[in-house]
This record gives structure tokens, sequence and C-alpha cells, in this order.
């Protein structure tokens, strides 16, 4: 191709970062890639909305027609939840484009059915913004460690959460003040009940526990408990035993007390809830919006990704991180990694397991 076409679905705090990059780094990107990005069009649901530096000549109400137009090649979702965004991904890959996805909801509700599109048609389907931001997780869990065996990963994998109790710890701070500051940095979900009860965790736990263990798990499977029932006293009893609570998405193979099932184990836990750890734990310096995964591999052993895992910018440069590497594929003819659950592993109810940090 001469160049690429791209369609922008949803242009809020993480669009309108994207739609900035794709302009301020035209050059480097084209360099990187071989030819130039373009931006096609940016489907919005209000189109009058005033959005910093974005050319309202690009905006459109109809997704539809914008993921199917001939000459876009590359789709890149950020929008959030389950509908529309499922259906017009789907679109895209029928259509032949290779799709880009944050959206966290979607892939561990109805991962699957997006996984098999993309084997079905043929296309590239990336998702690295969905967990953690601007770490790089799922890049290295699915191709750098695939040749491994992952016996855990354990992490603080919601930013919100983490800048609340950090707050709570560090300056005494009440819950709803901490919440309206981590909303006013742009850390929060449109609805934050998603983030202080822990959904927006159990979804990131799914897709981490999927890609690190082969084996399907979507977020109904992820046992939950969110941070709204921790309160100023239980944060200062943990300082007082010099550890700190922390929001953990815990994902991690149970093997059998015999060591008689396998390599696989009897199955796998994956959860997430408030966990004291000790404050001489490296997880226990994550603060305010930070997050911060580790990985427990058989022959890597143990790896910790940290970084800005919310916010406009970290999310966008995940995203076109996964833009690149689509358009890289697209000009040289080649496909990414292609999900592949093959293990069947059963996922274990809590009091299954008890985790040692
Ligand atoms: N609401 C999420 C968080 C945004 O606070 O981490 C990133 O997924």
């Amino acid at each position: 191709p001469r160049r690429l076409k791209v369609a922008l679905l949803g242009c809020g705090v993480v669009g309108t970062e994207v739609v900035r990059l794709l302009r301020d780094q035209a050059d480097d990107l084209a360099a990187r890639v071989g030819v130039p990005l373009e931006l096609a069009g940016i489907a919005v649901r209000r189109p009058d909305r005033v959005r910093q530096g974005v050319d309202p000549a690009l905006l459109t109400t109809d997704a539809h027609t914008l993921v199917t137009r001939d000459d876009v090649d590359i789709v890149i979702e950020v929008i959030g939840g389950i509908e529309p965004a499922r259906t017009l991904l789907l679109e895209a890959m029928k259509s032949g484009k290779s799709v880009i996805t944050a959206n966290k909801a979607l892939l561990a509700e109805d991962g699957a059915t997006l996984f098999a599109a993309a084997r079905e048609y043929g296309t590239d389907l990336y998702y690295e913004a969905s967990v953690a931001g601007a770490i790089p997780l799922l890049r290295p869990l699915r191709e750098s460690l695939v040749g491994d065996h992952v016996h855990r990963v354990l992490g603080i994998v919601n930013g919100t959460t983490n800048y609340i109790l950090d707050q709570m710890d560090t300056h005494g701070a009440g819950f709803n003040e901490a919440l309206e500051e981590a909303q006013a940095l742009g850390y929060a979900e449109a609805d934050p009940t998603a983030d202080v009860e822990g959904f927006d965790a159990a979804a990131k736990a799914a897709i981490l526990a999927q890609l690190a263990f082969h084996t399907p798990v979507s977020a109904a499977d992820v046992h939950r408990e969110g941070i709204t029932e921790v309160t100023s006293a239980d944060v200062a009893g943990a300082k007082e035993m010099d550890s700190v609570v922390k929001l953990l998405a815990i994902c991690e193979r149970v093997p059998a007390e015999d060591g008689g099932a396998g390599r696989h184990g009897r199955g796998v836990s994956v959860r997430v809830h408030p966990a004291m750890i000790p404050r001489s734990h490296p997880l226990a310096s994550v603060r305010e919006a930070y997050n911060a995964v580790f990985v427990e591999a058989e022959s890597a052993g143990s790896l910790m990704f940290y970084g800005a895992g919310a916010g406009g910018a970290p999310t966008a440069s995940a995203v076109l991180g996964d833009l690149v590497a689509v358009a890289r594929n697209l000009v040289g003819g080649a496909s990414g990694p292609v999900e592949v659950t093959y293990a069947e592993l059963p996922v274990l109810p809590m009091g299954e397991t008890v985790t040692r940090y």
C-alpha cells in the first residue's frame, strides 16, 4: 500500500489523545511503518461536542459505514462497553480490517467471539491498551513468554482504586474525596462503580489469566470484591502492622495437593480483592494511580511490569504501539498472533487457594 487509512471509533479521553499522537507524530509513524497513516474518520455519538485538536470534518455518527468503507485498512475501537463496540469490531473484521481495541469489558465478557472472528477472517486483533494502560504487558505474555510456563500473575491493575487507597494511606484522605480526585485526573471509568467495585480489575484479570494459562476465562469466572468496604481504620490498622492495603488481581495455577494433576495443575484461581501486603513487598511501593504486574514463570522466573495504567496519553501510547504493529503487518503481508486456548482448566472457587506474597 502507498498509505494506510485508519478509522477511529470513540473520541473521549483516550480517543482525543490517539488523534493528537497521529497528527503530532505523523512523520515518525510513517517512517516506522514505511507508509503514511491517515485518519479516515472518527465515529462519535455527539458530533457537536467540542474536541480540542480534532478536525470536525472527520466526525461521523455512522460508525457502521465507517468500519466497512473500502478505503479503511485499520479500525481502532476506544468506545468501551459491550455494544455497539462488539458488533462494530465484528463487522470490521468481516470486512477484512485489522482491528485494535482498548475494550477490557468486551474482551473479558466475549473475547472468544472476537478471537474466533480474527481467525475466521484472517485479520489482526490487538488489544494492548485493554490492560494496564501504557505498560507493555499483553505483548510480553502473548509473544515473549509464550514459550514459557506461567505459574502466577499478580498485580495492581486499576489506577483509580490504587489512587484512592494510596491517598487514604498517605494522607488519611476520605474515600469520596480521593475518588473525586481520581475522576478529575481522568483515571476513573465513566461509571466509577466499575473501578471501586472491582469490575474493571476483574475484566483485566480475566484477560491476563486467559493469556497466561491458555484456558478460557471470562469476567463471570472471576471472584470479585471491591474497595468500598475498606475503611480508614482498616488502612490505619494495616499501617500499624507495617503493611498496606492494595486491590490485587490474582491469577494462579492451583497445583494438585499430591502433585498428580500434571503440569497444568488442577485448575486456576482468578480473583480480585483487597489484600494486606507487607511494606517490604515491591507492590507496596506502587503509588498514586500507577499499576504494576508480577509474572512468575517457570524458566523466566519473576518479572515485574510497572508504569502508568490509566489516563489518556498513556493508554493512547499502547494503542499507537498496536497501530504500528498491525500497520507493519499489513505492509509486510504478515499477521500477528492469534489466540488459541487449548487447556480446559476449571476456574476454582474462592477458598481453594492461599496466596503468599
Ligand atoms: N479506570 C481504569 C483505572 C482505567 O482506573 O485503572 C484504565 O483501564
